[in-house]
């Protein structure tokens, strides 16, 4: 198999190469959720739920180190002396735990679940924790189709979707989304879709929304185009949502499972990685309706085991947060793709604004100085002259030349990290 490292994560190493700002990757340079961490690192030294019970109250007064000092003995000590102190000699929560995830984070996904869409999944039927979205989305492929099987899949998209229907034998069907300048948006063509759906090899609807690289929210009328196709046609839907609660200008994320006969047939990926600011934890869950989850936990434990456990009792704490907190991510957001897309408008980029998700899918067709190039010499272009990294945006697509005329930049980065990259491209387009 000609599998190579991805072209997104290459755009990264040669970021680094070349000191350009990093606008390739989809991961943040900002601190992660601080509960969620706290709850990792709580877990990690607590390592029994009694002596996390104690931790979360434990003051420094109540150290052994300040005891018999009046506490005065203790503000000498390094954190890392002061909290060893903390340390459990006991432990469970550094060690492997119940491959399906904890009991504790599958309760916590079903509430939020039920919180943000109306709908409670079962924790012991309907949930298994993974290595994160793309964990969730290797282990439905191999669980539930045959080598031969096709998948219906949207372009542009993240490349995981076909590298990972190549691992195991599955064949992408393509349908194509479409720019609309006038109308603001990505448009899905429902006879492209009703054409590729027709071929009888087809078992599966890749359902990404909000969508990277484009920013499309599907909204309800394409949502539910797309489950009545898949109650026609018989097919499962497999719908990734790590972008669930980034959505601007009024466009909200719908949930799939909720229309009319697709609980039965959707599978749901998701994770902490941009919801909780932290792609590296690895940490997400698939809800699969029930007569598919004992496959997808035989491939899940044979493959990886388990999600690393006092990283699941992080994820607790980021899920329980309160909705205003879910509800306040976007804003954020919002602000950084405004500020990058003036920034490309200034130096000739044509931009569509996403509705969702964080990154920018930009025709640099009109920028003179990059027009002539294809997108792979435009981004080296970028990164090595003027000292910012995107992804060419051929690399989202497999068929067809659509890609020809883009470049991906991620607004997940600091203000400051966005400002520099605007200023490097001002002054060097
Ligand atoms: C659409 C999409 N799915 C999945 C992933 C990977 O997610 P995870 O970190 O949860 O594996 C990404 C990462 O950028 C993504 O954009």
């Amino acid at each position: 198999m000609d599998l190579e490292e991805t072209l997104i994560r290459r755009m990264t190493r040669l970021a680094i190469e070349h000191g350009a700002v990093n606008l390739s990757q989809g991961f943040t340079d900002e601190a992660p959720v601080y509960d969620m961490v706290w709850g990792g690192v709580a877990a990690m030294l607590g390592g029994t739920e009694e002596r996390l019970a104690r931790i979360e109250s434990m003051t420094v007064r109540d150290l052994p180190a300040a005891r018999g000092a009046g506490g005065g003995a203790a503000l000498d000590l390094t954190l890392k002396e002061l909290l060893a102190g903390v340390r459990n000699p006991r432990d469970q929560f550094n060690q492997y735990s119940f491959p399906f995830g904890l009991p504790e984070l599958r309760r916590a996904i079903a509430d939020y679940t039920d919180r943000l869409y109306g709908r409670r999944p079962d924790p012991e039927e309907e949930i298994t924790v993974v290595l994160g979205a793309s964990e969730g989305m290797a282990a439905a492929f191999c669980a539930l189709f045959e080598p031969g099987d096709g998948v219906v899949v949207m372009q542009p998209c993240h490349e995981l979707y076909p590298s990972q229907a190549a691992i195991f034998g599955l064949v992408p069907a393509f349908v194509t989304l479409r720019e609309n300048r006038g109308a603001g948006t990505w448009r899905l063509d429902r006879d492209e879709v009703r054409a590729v759906a027709s071929d009888p090899s087809v078992k599966a609807f890749i359902v990404n929304t909000p969508q990277n690289p484009t920013g499309k929210v599907l909204n309800r009328e394409e949502l539910s185009f797309i489950a009545e196709l898949c109650r026609t046609r018989d097919l499962l839907a497999i719908t990734d949502e790590i972008y669930e609660h980034i959505t601007f200008d009024g466009h909200r994320h719908l949930f799939l499972p909720s229309f009319d006969g697709m609980a039965e047939r959707t599978l749901v990926v998701n994770s902490i990685s941009k919801t909780g600011r932290a792609t590296g934890w690895r940490i997400g869950w698939v809800l699969t309706p029930p007569r598919y989850t004992r496959r997808l936990r035989a491939v899940h434990d044979n493959l990886v085991v388990q999600a690393p456990t006092p990283l699941q009792k992080g994820a607790v704490a980021l899920l329980r947060q309160e909705r205003t907190f879910f509800d306040g991510i976007a804003g954020d957001y919002r602000r950084k793709r405004d500020l990058l897309v003036a920034g490309l408008r200034a130096v000739g980029f044509t931009v569509t604004p996403p509705e969702g998700a964080y990154y920018l899918f930009a025709d640099y067709r009109t920028v003179p100085a990059l027009a002539e190039m294809p997108p792979v010499d435009a981004a080296m272009h970028l990164v090595k002259q003027v000292g910012v990294a995107t992804v060419p945006g051929d690399n989202f697509y497999t068929t067809g030349d659509d890609g020809n005329r883009y470049l991906r930049f991620a607004f997940c980065r600091s203000s400051e990290t966005l400002e520099a990259a605007v200023e490097r491209l001002r002054a060097g387009l």
